[in-house]
């Protein structure tokens, strides 16, 4: 197992880039089992969660190949005109997203049979609003076995009002309305830059979508759809990832290809904690002061502070001179970073959705353990400014969404290595 090793050693300083987006990754990879033919898909990220999609999809009679060297972002993948419309349990259970097969292969195959994803980490995460979105447009829906087995001669166009805003279930219900007869409403729908490059990608397909962005959608379903050639938006939340590392060290870092109006609520709090953040040609550029300031902060769906973030502004928070109050009103279980950023000096409480961060002048290194990919940054980061060694185990979690993050951090002058851990569990 690997983990990885930091010693504090003051400012991180230069220029770097966010890679392509997870969250936008992986619907649009599934989106292909929309249009037979072949796909190129460009700055796709090379993680761990993005080739499980694209094993699913290999799983089915796809044939994915990622190319190689410079070139290693594109992938291009071959959908055939028939699948086997299923998602085996072994492959959803090592990742959740792969519920996202539901929508195309429904509106496709007419037949879907997709493992039922569990909890995680984070929280319950239920998908009932995936399948009643389903079931709006037509689909006769089954739990047997584990399985989610949906059917429809084809779907229907309808109207769609979610009980909660959800973003992958937003993207399913979108992905099945594209070639559904006639016309479907999504209302309640998620605004996350994600749904928005999905429908960008739908619509570079030749779907009908409009609306995409705000909280209704509009979709006139056609008959067919055609591959496409699509280069993938930047990951916000890795290069908000990358601001705070120089918020949280008092550096200076041009993170290029990150799009401020994606950032927007990130970069506002980083502003309030006294960080000069300014947008550049090709990038965002943040330089924090020698200590932040306490900032509260409450997590909310797009627009509002992303839920993604939460961990690594309360790395931030942990140094800042005052206290400062979280909420996180997404996930029932996101503190799971709080009992390990304690062991690193931090004091925080957590009392429900709420936790009160009161600020240390100094993080202590130590050795920690990742819980899930958006804790495991947050611990990189409180090692960034920590005074000593931190070891961060079960780096597994971070290679689910940082394309080698560790790398980056280096060469922005981090002293970081990752190192096989034997010992690790
Ligand atoms: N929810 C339901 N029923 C549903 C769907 C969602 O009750 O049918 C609830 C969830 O339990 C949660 C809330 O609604 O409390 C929001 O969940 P959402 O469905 O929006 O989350 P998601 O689509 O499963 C995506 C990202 C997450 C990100 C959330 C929130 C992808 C692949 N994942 O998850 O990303 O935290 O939206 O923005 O897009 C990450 O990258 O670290 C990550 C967890």
């Amino acid at each position: 197992m690997d983990a990885i090793v930091i010693t504090g050693n003051g400012p991180l300083e230069g220029v770097t880039h966010a890679s392509g987006a997870k969250n936008a990754a992986l619907p649009i990879i599934a989106s292909a089992l929309l249009a037979p033919g072949e796909h190129t898909f460009r700055n796709v990220p090379e993680l761990v969660d993005v080739n499980t999609m694209f094993k699913v999809l290999d799983t089915m009679g796809c044939e994915s190949h990622r190319l190689e060297g410079k070139k290693k972002n594109i992938v291009t993948i071959k959908v055939p005109t028939n699948v086997t419309p299923e998602a085996p349990y072994d492959l959803v259970r090592t990742m959740r997203a792969s519920v996202l097969v539901l929508g195309p292969l429904l509106a496709r195959y007419g037949r879907a049979r997709v493992s039922m994803p569990g909890g995680c980490a984070i929280g319950a995460r239920p998908i009932d609003q995936h399948l009643k979105g389903l079931q709006a447009l037509g689909a006769e829906i089954e739990l047997s076995e584990g399985y989610v087995e949906a059917r429809a001669k084809r779907l229907k166009g309808g109207v769609v009002t979610f009980d909660c805003i959800t973003v992958t279930g937003t993207e399913n219900v979108l992905m099945a309305a594209v070639l559904a007869k006639g016309r479907t409403l999504i209302e309640n729908a998620a605004k996350e830059p994600e749904v928005e490059e999905l429908a960008r990608v739908l619509n570079k397909m030749g779907a009908q979508i409009s609306g995409a962005g705000s909280d209704v959608i509009t979709v006139d379903g056609v008959d067919d759809l055609h591959p496409v050639d699509h280069a993938i938006i930047a990951d916000r939340i890795e290069a908000g990832t990358l601001l705070v590392a120089a918020a949280i060290t008092g550096g200076d870092i041009l993170v290029k290809h990150a799009v401020p109006e994606h950032l927007e609520p990130v970069l506002q709090k980083l502003r309030a904690t006294g960080c000069i953040v300014t947008v550049e040609a090709d990038g965002i550029r943040c330089k924090g002061p020698s200590r932040v300031q306490a900032v509260d902060l409450k997590t909310q769906e797009h627009p509002g502070f992303p839920t993604d973030m939460q961990a690594q502004l309360m790395a931030l928070l942990a140094t800042a001179n005052g206290t400062s109050v979280i909420t996180e009103n997404i996930f029932e279980n996101r503190y799971m970073h709080v009992a390990e950023l304690r062991r690193m000096g931090a004091d925080i409480t957590v009392d429900g959705h709420t936790a009160v961060v009161r600020g240390t002048a100094r993080l202590s290194g130590a050795p920690v353990m990742a819980t899930d990919l958006r804790a495991s940054a947050s611990l990189v980061l409180a090692g960034l400014h920590a005074e000593g060694k931190t070891k961060v185990g079960r780096v597994y979690h971070l290679d689910r969404g940082y394309e080698r993050l560790e790398k980056k951090l280096k060469a922005l002058g981090a002293n970081i290595r990752r190192i096989k851990d034997p010992g690790g569990t």
